[in-house]
């Protein structure tokens, strides 16, 4: 059903309730593919759906227009999720005007024939004019594809920002506060905090030079619109101001221990290390690979100021699940966090040596040396682990990164 943001703006997007696996990236909410639609003189859609749910956006269209009168169609992104049923709102609106940027034409052409369509290349300052309204365009480059742009309705103080300041959530509320209504602040941060983790973090510096551009730019923002998850009409400046300190990389005072194990031996050294640390007074998670998805891992990797990471040794190696994950993390390119490395070994060792290897290929701080166990840890082992869990609780509190 089509949900009325701004008078005469509506979502005709889809929800995704079964999706847990997005390119990869466990989404265990699920998530939402919104669209807006503009009741104006032109009628006008910003974005459209992932290609399997173009059924439920046209018929959400259909609810307030025929399709056929679409006059405009706005295309902020085209990573798949949003723009594979552009092909099927074009048949339904073949005479629509098409608003893209110069390296999203480019894009869609590598999968629409795109030679019937009119294409109009926007960039920042380009303004479209439907009626009653001003369209103002703004690029995005790098947030998070070459192509990407948002829309700003300044008669709506209205950002409609693709990727930016989404979610993965699928849910019935459509709002900010009726989301935290029905669920919790904490819900909605933690799935701020995975999706900034998984999707942005590599994109600090370019996040912030673009908030500081729409800053000097003056733009009245009264809600946020984003392409996944709750849409910001109550709290759109603390969705930002999360963005500015995600951005400048502040984090919890507390430790992720992040492990795998073959035979328990790197599993019994994560509960000393644990004890050192909150000791410590320093919180601490524990995320067991085998257990949880990269991308959960990933996640508490960001909110955490520290990381251990935990690797049993398996021919000189470290574990596969982390090296998935060390090769996943260096792809986000993080900065300020303080990593260690702990792990067992039986024969040779090396485990921890190729964790530190892959740590030395990024900008973190390397907690050096790591701590291992032979075979299993003894008590002397658990001591050591304890007070190298107290020892790394204390560098992590004295370390602040570069924020
Ligand atoms: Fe939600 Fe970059 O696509």
């Amino acid at each position: 059903m089509a949900v009325e943001l701004k008078n005469g703006i509506y979502w005709v997007g889809a929800i995704d309730w079964s999706i847990r696996d997005f390119h990869g990236y466990e989404t265990p909410r699920g998530t939402s593919y919104n669209n807006y639609l503009i009741m104006d003189e032109q009628v006008t859609l910003v974005d459209t759906v992932k290609h399997s749910f173009v059924s439920d956006m046209v018929r959400n269209i259909k609810r307030l227009v025929d399709p056929a009168k679409i006059k405009n169609v706005i295309v902020n992104h085209i990573e798949n999720d949003h723009a594979t049923s552009l092909g099927a709102i074009m048949q339904l609106a073949p005479d629509a005007n098409v608003y893209i940027t110069e390296k999203g034409k480019k894009g869609i052409a590598r999968f629409f024939d795109i030679s019937k369509w009119n294409i109009n290349v926007v960039k920042t300052g380009d303004t479209l004019n439907i009626g009653s309204r001003n369209l103002a365009f703004l690029e995005t480059p790098m947030l998070h594809w070459p192509d990407s742009m948002m829309t700003y309705i300044p008669e709506d103080k209205l950002l409609i920002s693709q990727d930016g300041f989404g979610q993965h959530i699928a849910s019935a509320e459509r709002f900010d506060d009726e989301y935290i209504h029905a669920h919790s602040q904490a819900e909605l941060d933690d799935a701020i905090a995975d999706y900034y983790a998984n999707i942005l973090m590599p994109f600090g510096q370019i996040i912030k030079s673009k908030l500081a551009e729409v800053r000097k730019l003056g733009l009245d923002i009264e809600m946020i619109a984003p392409d996944h998850g709750v849409i910001w009409r109550k709290f759109p400046q603390k969705i930002v101001q999360d963005y500015l300190d995600m951005a400048d990389g502040k984090a919890d005072l507390s430790v992720a221990i992040i492990y795998d194990t073959m035979w328990q031996g790197t599993e019994m050294m994560t509960v000393p290390l644990m004890q050192g640390i909150i000791d410590e007074g320093v919180g601490c998670r524990v995320v067991k690979l085998r257990a949880n998805a990269r991308s959960i891992a990933v996640k508490e990797f960001w909110k955490a100021r520290g990381a251990l990471i935990g690797t049993p040794t398996l021919n000189n190696l470290m574990f596969p699940t982390v090296a998935s994950l060390l090769t996943y993390l260096r792809g986000l390119k993080p900065k300020n966090r303080i990593v260690g490395a702990f792990g067992s070994y039986g024969w040779g060792g090396g485990g921890v040596k190729s964790v530190y290897e892959e740590l030395g290929k990024m900008a973190v701080e390397v907690y050096e040396p790591g701590i291992e166990a032979h075979y299993r840890p003894d008590l002397d082992d658990e001591t050591k682990a304890y007070e190298y869990g107290r020892d790394f609780a204390k560098k992590v509190k004295e370390y602040h990164g570069q924020f």
